[in-house]
């Protein structure tokens, strides 16, 4: 952006009063974070135009971000005051009144923007506000109707579902559809210790055909579809997916196991739909389907019967035979391969395949690192943890964690002093800790021998070196 911000300066050097180079200058500097010099461009495009609805809307932005929110309020209200269908002003007040808490406010503030501007819809504050209910919302708890992402009106009945479960809290909007997670995640590939070669793999699998949409195109070459990735439990998997959408500062639209099952039992395939619509509104998006053998399981038994629809449901959603999915990736996660339907890994649905192993030696040191970066360390020699951790997870790792922090707080309760973790400390509770890679493999081996048509399991089988790189 900074390079462009010189362009747009240049340009009105010689056009100092030309109002779009104005605010494309001060959009710009607000998305870079250079407050004032926003503040500025947007003043002088007053100065010419004191009704400029935009400008106007920008200076109460920019109060927003100096920390001045009563300001900020203030210049929203007048602009809808005086322009009712500003979509946008009625999205920085519910901005502001989350800030100041008053979450019934910021509902209703927020239903309105987004009613007037379906495109405004915002993750971010979907998450801040998920299980507020619109205040004109009286209904006594029998049957909710909620707007979804597609405009449309679903009903739940609420007395068949408990309510208690409030990791799924299912008010409001996207949540209807008790998602597990619906952002755009800050987690990119820093955040995720090791795991070169996997990145590497993601890089040319999925984040540079994306990037390069023209090139695909021009060959007739389709992008989008689905990415399978398989492993053993814990390492890093679910992680390595919302890297990937953090990477591409893509949304990140992820189900997992309850959700899928959820479906199963309500054999709604009318959500499965829903899912899909909000991923393409949302788009560029990936959504992830965590233990997506939950869904996508070779259980003709079940392909009979009711749940039938859900799976031709899910099908049809990811051939996007009634919908374009471009700029959506579906991600399915599983520990379980053998167990997918091979319908699921035709062409244009899982159609590519990414095995994640534990991490080697320099990965585990790396995670190690990234792990430390949260606690007090004192002397820390990753590399000598890495050594003792062979087979080890990422998941196992930070267990490892756990464990010596436990003992360790043991300790530092008995003298009130926060004593730092050692590298000892560490090797000693990763001797505690039996690996949960090993059996995986042990599966993993009999069908990557026995089962492993076109080659589906040869990344298993050169892991082992049973199969030459
Ligand atoms: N490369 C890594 N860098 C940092 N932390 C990691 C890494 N790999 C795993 N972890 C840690 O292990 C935890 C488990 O990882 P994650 O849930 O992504 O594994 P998974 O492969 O999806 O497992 P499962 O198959 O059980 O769903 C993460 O929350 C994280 O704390
Ligand atoms: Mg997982």
């Amino acid at each position: 952006m900074a390079q462009n911000l010189d362009a747009l300066r240049l340009a009105l050097q010689h056009s100092p009063d030309n109002a779009p180079l104005l605010m494309l200058l001060a959009d710009g500097c607000l998305e870079d974070g250079l407050v004032d010099e926003a503040e500025q461009s947007f003043q002088r495009v007053l100065s010419h135009d004191p009704a400029h609805a935009e400008a106007r809307l920008g200076l109460a932005r920019v109060a927003f971000l100096q920390g001045k929110p009563s300001q900020a309020a203030v210049r929203a209200e007048q602009i809808l005051s005086d322009t009712p269908a500003c979509a946008a002003a009625y999205l920085l007040l519910a901005r502001i009144h989350i800030t100041e808490n008053d979450l019934t406010r910021a509902r209703a503030m927020y239903d309105k923007g987004v009613a007037l501007n379906r495109s405004l819809a915002d993750p971010g504050i979907e998450k801040d506000l998920h299980g507020i209910k619109p205040a004109s919302d009286d209904d006594s708890g029998r049957k909710r109707a909620a707007i979804t992402s597609s405009g449309s009106h679903i009903e739940s009945a609420n007395g068949d579902k408990s309510d208690e479960d409030d990791s799924h809290p299912r008010g409001g909007t996207a949540f209807d559809l008790g998602l597990a997670d619906f952002e755009k995640p800050k987690l990119n590939f820093a955040g995720v210790g090791g795991m070169e070669a996997l990145k590497e793999e993601i890089r040319m699998k999925i984040i540079y055909p994306l990037q390069h949409a023209e090139l695909f195109k021009a060959y007739d070459k389709k992008i989008g579809g689905g990415v399978l990735l398989y492993g053993p439990p814990g390492v890093g998997k679910t992680l390595i997916s919302k890297a990937t959408a953090g990477e591409i500062k893509a949304n990140f639209i992820a189900l997992g196991l309850h959700q899928i099952l959820d479906m199963w039992i309500g054999n709604s395939e009318k959500n499965m739909h829903e899912v899909f619509e909000l991923a393409r509104q949302n788009a560029p998006s990936i959504l992830f389907f965590d233990e997506v053998d939950a869904l996508a399981a070779d259980r003709r038994d079940l392909r009979q019967s009711a749940g039938r629809n859900l799976i031709n449901a899910f099908l049809s959603e990811m051939d996007g035979a009634e919908s374009d999915n471009d700029g959506v990736l579906i991600i399915g996660a599983t520990n379980a391969p053998w167990h997918i339907d091979p319908a699921f890994r035709r062409p244009g649905r899982f159609d590519r395949t990414i095995f994640v192993p534990p991490p080697d030696e320099g990965g585990r040191a790396a995670i190690i690192e990234v792990m430390a970066r949260k606690k007090p360390i004192g002397e820390l020699d990753p590399h000598a943890l890495a050594k003792k951790t062979d087979g080890f997870s990422g998941a196992d790792i930070k267990a490892v964690f756990d464990l010596a922090t436990e003992e360790v707080l043991n300790h530092a309760m008995k003298t009130g002093k926060v004593i730092p973790l050692t590298t000892k400390d560490l090797i000693k509770a990763a001797s505690r800790h039996k690996p949960t890679t090993k059996a995986w493999f042990e599966s993993a081996k009999n069908y990557a021998m026995y089962s492993n048509q076109s080659g589906f399991y040869d990344d298993v089988l050169k892991h082992l070196g049973l199969l030459k790189r």
